[in-house]
């Protein structure tokens, strides 16, 4: 296919999972709307109709609960091909049945996107004008991470499930699920093994461990400071900590061409903080930030693709800059495609199964900017290309091996269509140019 083909097939994509205003990750195995699949679909829709990237962003917002947060799944219809459903979250927090936590908030980054790429006259004025109303939203959203995935003040965001991470069954959570006593779960039957094949998903014990956790926070009635203080799970995470922190950059900025300066003033606290707190991930044996149980209060032992994240949240000083540069290329040197979710190295690494090694096009979008924010366009630009060369022969699939390149998880997968029309298309990066 040549690459206008598969510019023609990526929005394609995007129309077909378009269900009136939002978007389904793909069907069959994701039938509903994704918190940060929903965002990074926006980029696309925005390279070919503003208003619907807008519409896909505002109508996630529709769903925010009363104490401010934008839960991961918004249910808008019931669809039994998909397990866990709205009765087994059994949460009552906003206006949409929905799922009890977040997910990693890219929604101010992208929202900073859609207004600095309608740079002209009306068109300017009527994104400012959106942003402007999604705004308080998104503070208040931002607010509820501060005040409940970090009631220590540690400045870093922890997770209360690995769903909340967006990175399911990544090696670092396993230490702490193991921890997770299997409760309250009952007989289930999941539905995702039907739609992909099970070597390339979580393991049943993950799957246990996943809906006591959901158990445990069902019985404190989902309550935000109850499930921070009692939830079985609790861990900091560098891929949701390194986006809030470049998030809240985002939204500063936001707020100061919204003339928000009361709220500018709090963000400016907030990355102070954030910036500090982050030091807490760094491991001096890895020379890399990594996940940290606040249960437990250890460190986890490998390098994620979200430590590269570090660059993209603003954290580019010498050591962070130079360790992640020689990580990349000895990574580099393991596995055809960059970038692996999973250290090649470490004991966990798995290729194919979901986040335990392969490379998903969305992370390598937000790795890329920041080494090219950072100044280094050359290991920038190997992402692009490693991403649009997996497109090209494996199709816009959930994941890819980054030793073969096969192409895995679900297909027609809109998030790697919106990234391939937003970033990865050579036509993109020409046009770029
Ligand atoms: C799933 O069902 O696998 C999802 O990733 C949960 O968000």
């Amino acid at each position: 296919m040549s690459n206008s083909d598969l510019d023609q097939k990526a929005k394609s994509i995007l129309i077909e999972n378009d269900q009136g205003g939002y978007t389904v990750p793909t069907k069959g195995l994701y039938p509903y709307q994704w918190n940060w699949d929903s965002v990074f679909v926006a980029l696309g829709f925005a390279t070919f109709d503003q208003d619907r990237a807008w519409r896909e962003i505002e109508m996630l917002f529709e769903g925010q609960w009363r104490d401010g947060m934008v839960p991961h799944i918004l249910f808008r219809k019931d669809d039994p091909s998909y397990f866990p459903g709205p009765s087994v979250w059994g949460t009552n927090g906003g206006p949409i049945p929905s799922s009890g936590h977040s997910q990693p908030p890219v929604a101010a980054t992208v929202i900073r996107e859609l207004v600095d790429t309608d740079v002209t006259g009306l068109a300017h004025d009527r994104a400012l004008y959106r942003a402007g109303a999604l705004f308080p939203k998104l503070m208040q959203w931002h607010r509820w991470f501060l005040a409940y995935r970090d009631p220590d003040d540690l400045g870093v965001i922890a997770v209360i499930h690995p769903w909340e991470s967006g990175r399911d069954n990544l090696p670092d959570w396993d230490e702490a699920l193991r921890a997770v006593e299997i409760a309250d779960i009952g007989p289930y039957e999941r539905k995702d093994t039907s739609h992909v094949d099970p070597s390339m998903r979580p393991q049943k014990a993950d799957y246990d461990r996943y809906l006591s956790i959901m158990a445990a926070c069902r019985a404190v009635d989902w309550d935000p400071a109850e499930v921070a203080r009692t939830c079985p799970f609790f861990v900091a995470d560098p891929g949701v900590t390194f986006i809030f922190l470049r998030a809240n950059r985002d939204l500063l900025s936001l707020a100061e061409r919204l003339g928000r300066d009361a709220e500018a003033e709090e963000i400016r606290g907030w990355i102070a903080k954030m910036e500090a707190g982050a030091k807490t991930l760094w491991h001096e044996g890895l020379k890399a930030h990594v996940a940290f149980d606040e249960r437990s209060g250890k460190l986890t032992d490998g390098i994620s693709s979200a430590s590269f994240l570090a660059l993209y949240a603003g954290i580019r000083d010498e050591t962070t800059m130079a360790s992640l540069q020689a990580h990349f290329d000895r990574i580099a040197s393991k596995v055809r495609y960059l970038m692996p979710s999973y250290d090649p190295d470490h004991a966990s690494y798995e290729p194919l199964r979901y986040w335990r090694g392969p490379v998903w096009a969305m992370i390598n979008y937000m790795i890329a900017r920041g080494f090219a924010e950072a100044g280094d366009t050359t290991r920038a630009e190997r992402l692009r290309a490693d991403t649009a060369d997996l497109i090209e022969t494996g199709g816009f699939a959930e994941y890819f091996s980054p030793e073969t390149g096969a192409a895995a998880g679900g297909g027609t997968f809109s998030w790697t269509s919106a990234i391939w029309l937003s970033w990865a298309s050579p036509t993109h990066a020409e046009h770029a140019a």
